[in-house]
């Protein structure tokens, strides 16, 4: 056994996933309510892994609506050592194009109304988020995609907007102005709460538009970002697969396995959802 699990979060048709052997999905419970679905679970080239559809089978869910607790929750139980998220985003670069891919390593986070903590109810605690990524995930999954011939954009700043709505040309050119790279409705408060359950993140970006910012373009649309998702999605496979190939025999303990010790304040026993 090489020791890794790995979690992944993402989107519709990556799923379907060639050459997972034993795959099976699976019904977790969560005590944080309802994930977004079942998780499937199987082996890839080797390695255990536990996908979870962010947006429910069918796209069922807005980004708002994705219970993130509960699907961080469940990949934890599921005994996950690790977590990729592969996430769509507009570009807020010239050098970005559609088509392209990006690996984030900071996030500036502009969601409203989602939970955001496991903690609170009696249990303080403060994890530090300053490298809210893991840099050897990240760095191994920018190697994936770079061996197949994938320009990969490292350590982009993702902008977590809350959405459903797509920026304004205001917001648009703000975030550009702030050094964000990419915009996005999921990573936020995904990498958060996976820091808290202290789960290895990493978040790969699939670039489907320019953001309303670049005036000579049509202002982006669901159906571009649609267009091209349909068009990564198998580039994003093989990532996936590479990436599976190339994680080391035993897994050594990440940079960022472990924050809790110095963060809880209270009885760390007593962390759980109000019942
Ligand atoms: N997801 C894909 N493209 C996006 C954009 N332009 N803004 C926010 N989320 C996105």
């Amino acid at each position: 056994m090489s020791g890794w699990k790995l979690g992944v979060l993402g989107g519709s048709g990556l799923y379907e996933l060639p050459g997972l052997t034993g795959a099976r999905w699976e019904t977790i419970e969560s005590p944080w309510g309802a994930p977004s679905d079942a998780v499937l679970t199987g082996e890839l080239e080797g390695v255990a892994v536990v996908f979870l559809p962010r947006h429910g089978r069918g796209h069922r869910l807005l980004p708002g609506e994705i219970n993130t607790r509960a699907n961080i929750d469940v990949l934890k139980r599921a005994g996950c050592t690790d977590i990729l998220s592969i996430s769509a985003v507009g570009s807020l670069r010239e050098d970005l194009p559609p088509g392209a891919f990006a690996v984030a390593a900071q996030y500036v986070d502009r969601t409203r109304q989602r939970p955001a903590s496991f903690f609170g109810g009696g249990v303080p605690a403060h994890v530090s988020l300053a490298d809210p990524v893991c840099p050897r995930l990240s760095g191994l999954a920018a190697r994936a995609l770079r061996d197949g011939g994938i320009e990969a954009f490292e350590d982009a700043t993702y902008l977590a907007m809350e959405g459903p709505q797509f920026s304004t040309r205001a917001e648009s050119r703000l975030y550009r102005s702030w050094g964000c790279d990419v915009i996005g409705m999921t990573a936020m408060p995904e990498a958060r709460l996976a820091r808290e359950a202290e789960l290895p993140y990493a978040n790969v970006c699939m670039v489907t538009d320019y953001d309303c910012w670049r005036e000579s373009e049509a202002p982006v649309g669901i159906e571009e970002v649609l267009a091209v998702m349909r068009r990564n999605v198998d580039l994003a496979r093989q990532m996936l697969r590479r990436l599976l190939a190339s994680l080391p025999a035993v897994r050594e303990p990440s940079p960022i396995d472990t924050c809790l010790d110095t963060a809880i304040l209270g009885d760390p026993k007593s962390a759980g959802p109000e019942t």
